[in-house]
């Protein structure tokens, strides 16, 4: 493992990304919904292609503040082309373990994002910095090795989902970070941590579940690549998961649970 490694491996593929376009605060990052109120100021650290950062900014109104910083140079374009008529929503290229501002924000929301981060201590270090005294610090993240399937996915999914986890973790990656997320912020100082259970589960019945549990024949496309490249997969091996996913969800495929965890705490 390589800080180098660890950077090359965080970074999102070039490509229209439907996993992060379709997210809001109601369907992707609802544990925020408590804080956001008119007025308030947000930081929201790899904010991606700034869709839940647009849902955040619509609840905070225009007297509120909200800006998002992510590394992704692509993202980050698309976060500013669709972010146009938003009032006080600011995107910057910034990663977290560099960034600095003299501004301080009501509430600091991080998602999905320390589980790209070989040095997750150093960002949430960052990131409480950033709190203003009484405001608040929300993480929402993985255990990548609770997620559930029923019944289990096929084989070929299955060995591309191994694969996944093992790429991440030879980077250094923690593929169980949400389960490590309160020793972390304790280790910071922090107290009074509230846990949420944010698991996603999508079912057969819902209208949905086609897309949301499509989200692993998505990676399979995205980073499959990136895999490949490695050579933690073959490429046949990396269609034959997204062949064989796909028929799962139109047949067999009845429920799919996506372990995620919310912890969040009062800073000073
Ligand atoms: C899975 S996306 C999450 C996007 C969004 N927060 C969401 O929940 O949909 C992870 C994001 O983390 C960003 N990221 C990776 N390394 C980072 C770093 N060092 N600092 C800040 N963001 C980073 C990536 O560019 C990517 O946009």
């Amino acid at each position: 493992m390589s800080d180098q490694m660890a950077t090359e491996r965080a970074v999102m593929p070039v490509a229209h990304n439907p996993v992060l376009e379709r997210r809001t605060v109601e369907n992707a990052n609802r544990n925020l919904l408590k804080y956001l109120r008119l007025g308030l100021s947000v930081l929201d650290v790899g904010c991606g292609s700034g869709a839940i950062t647009r849902s955040i900014a619509e609840k905070v109104g225009p007297t509120g503040r909200v800006l998002g910083i992510d590394p992704n140079e692509n993202l980050i374009q698309q976060a500013i082309r669709h972010a146009d008529r938003v009032a006080d929503l600011g995107f910057q290229q910034a990663d977290v373990y560099t960034f600095d501002t003299d501004e301080r924000f009501d509430l600091v929301t991080c998602a999905r994002t320390l589980q790209w981060l070989a040095d997750p201590m150093a960002a949430l270090r960052t990131m409480k910095r950033m709190v203003k005294p009484g405001g608040y610090l929300s993480i929402l993240d993985f255990n990548h090795e609770k997620i559930s399937w029923h019944p289990e996915p096929p084989e070929a999914m299955s060995l591309f989902y191994a694969a996944f986890l093992n790429w991440r973790q030879d980077a250094g990656f923690d593929n169980a970070i949400a389960d490590h997320l309160v020793d972390l912020m304790t280790s910071l100082g922090l107290t009074e941590i509230q846990i949420e259970n944010q698991s996603e589960q999508s079912r057969k019945a819902d209208p949905t579940f086609a897309i949301d549990s499509r989200l692993w024949a998505e990676v399979a496309e995205l980073r499959g690549p990136q895999l490949v490249k490695a050579g933690y997969i073959t490429e046949d091996q990396r269609l034959q998961a997204i062949t064989d996913y796909d028929n799962w969800i139109q047949t067999a495929g009845e429920s799919m649970t996506v372990y995620m965890l919310a912890v969040e705490a009062r800073v000073g």
